[in-house]
């Protein structure tokens, strides 16, 4: 059974897109079989995957229509990695479901039969707070919090995301668990040790990965990193990365 993890921020443009395909791509290279879903109307994860987002499975059909014929393409060019992507329509899902009850669970009723088939499922989620934000909160076991290093608050954003994160525990989902923290956008480790000394990170039990990810060009910013330069410092810190999520998944 696999288990499904989402990157989680409310403010937009930290990192989550990027990471959410870059892990998945990492744990399909290390032979993981690995799904990911992309859960944001804007589609970013499926440009970046550079899939034919017209050929794929979209979760809106996955969600409305239960469609899943064999003409809906959910391949990559990654032998392990299968992918769902998200389109315009995602944004009037709450309107298509608004006659049903616990609407925030359709997401994972739609998506828990590939527990089965999948070592990993990663929700690529959208920012801020709303219907499709709360549905993946539910659909989610685990979350992980990418800290973008350059933004401009990123102490306070991560305290508010931590305590969002405990308010929509309660209200939708018990069984949340946070995963630990990212690091993107990283020029050396004294920052990361810095952060989390001002914050006094390790008194609150986080998990802190212990590998970072550097600044890129854009050559690592509109596709996966492996299709770019498998042997680039982006690539093997994506690699490490995976591995390192998938020994503390393991414990
Ligand atoms: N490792 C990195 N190095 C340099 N720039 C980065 C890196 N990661 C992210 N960025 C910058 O941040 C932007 C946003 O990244 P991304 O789309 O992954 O964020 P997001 O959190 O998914 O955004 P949204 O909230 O809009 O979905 C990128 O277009 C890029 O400019
Ligand atoms: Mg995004």
């Amino acid at each position: 059974m696999s288990q499904i993890l989402s990157m989680v921020n409310y403010k937009g443009g930290t990192g989550k897109t990027i990471l959410s395909v870059n892990i998945a791509v990492s744990l399909a290279l290390l032979e993981k079989k690995t799904l990911l879903i992309d859960c944001d109307p804007a589609g970013d994860a499926g440009r970046l995957l550079r899939v034919d987002i017209e050929k794929q499975l979209t979760l809106f059909d996955l969600i409305i229509k239960k469609d899943y014929s064999e003409n809906c393409n959910i391949k990559t060019k990654f032998d392990k990695l299968d992918f769902i992507a998200s389109d315009f329509n995602l944004l009037t899902i709450k309107k298509q479901l608004s006659f049903k009850p616990f609407k925030e669970r359709m997401l994972r009723a739609a998506i828990i039969d590939f527990k089965k088939d999948y070592d990993y499922i990663i929700l690529d989620i959208p920012p801020s707070f709303g219907f499709i934000v709360d549905s993946a909160y539910v659909a989610s076991d685990w979350l992980f919090l990418p800290v973008d290093l350059k933004s401009q608050y990123p102490d306070e954003i991560l305290f508010n995301q931590v305590k969002l994160i405990s308010d929509i525990k309660k209200k939708f989902n018990l069984y949340l668990k946070i995963g630990g923290v990212f690091f993107t956008r990283c020029d050396n480790n004294n920052q990361v040790k810095t952060f989390s000394d001002r914050n006094e990170l390790n008194a609150m039990l986080f998990n802190l990965f212990s590998i970072t990810i550097p600044e890129s060009d854009d050559d690592f910013l509109n596709r996966p990193a492996a299709l770019n330069d498998l042997k680039s410092k982006e690539s093997i810190a994506y690699l490490k990365l995976a591995s390192e999520l998938i020994l503390l998944l393991s414990k």
